[in-house]
């Protein structure tokens, strides 16, 4: 259920912006951010914000790489599959995760807690291979550094599992 303070303070945003399609990606990720991803319902409610059609809405989701359709674990790894971190070992990375996490590319970790996706660029050319989970790009990565990064992600989300 999505809060009407929640829909009012989108629409506040909605009506500050230029155009109501410059606004679109601020409120899917705010919806998304609010419901885990962005499901059927948060979809309605994003056209009925931003004055679009389901339809409309639809086809900016399904443009952007980090609004997810579908459910996804706490945390989204985007693994770099382009050029740049190819050539520096992406594949053994992926290979990596997909073994630590027990899951194919796009599959969500048993306990929920990990959702992995191949992506495009990121943006961090210069030190792949790269990999994100939530805001923080992670880059020059190795095995060990990844599982590292997993266990640092491990500990956070028990510790907020603990104090909720
Ligand atoms: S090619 Fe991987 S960050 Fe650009």
């Amino acid at each position: 259920m999505i809060p009407e303070s929640l829909k009012n303070e989108l629409k506040a945003r909605v009506a500050a912006a230029l155009t109501n399609r410059e606004a679109a990606v601020d409120v899917m990720k705010e919806l998304q951010s609010h419901c885990g991803w962005l499901s059927d319902e948060a979809v309605v409610a994003a056209a009925e914000i931003l004055g679009l059609s389901t339809l409309q809405v639809e086809e900016l989701a399904t443009f952007y790489e980090l609004i997810y359709r579908r459910p996804v674990g706490k945390r989204v790894i985007h693994v770099c599959d382009s050029i740049s971190c190819w050539s520096c070992g992406c594949d053994a990375i992926l290979a990596y995760l997909r073994q630590n996490l027990g899951v194919e590319p796009g599959g969500t970790s048993a306990d929920g807690c990990f959702t992995l996706v191949p992506c495009a660029c990121l943006g961090n050319c210069g030190e792949g291979p790269t990999m994100m989970i939530g805001d923080t790009l992670y880059g020059r990565l190795t095995e060990e550094r990844v599982a590292e990064i997993l266990e640092a992600e491990r500990k956070a989300l028990a510790s907020s599992n603990s104090s909720n």
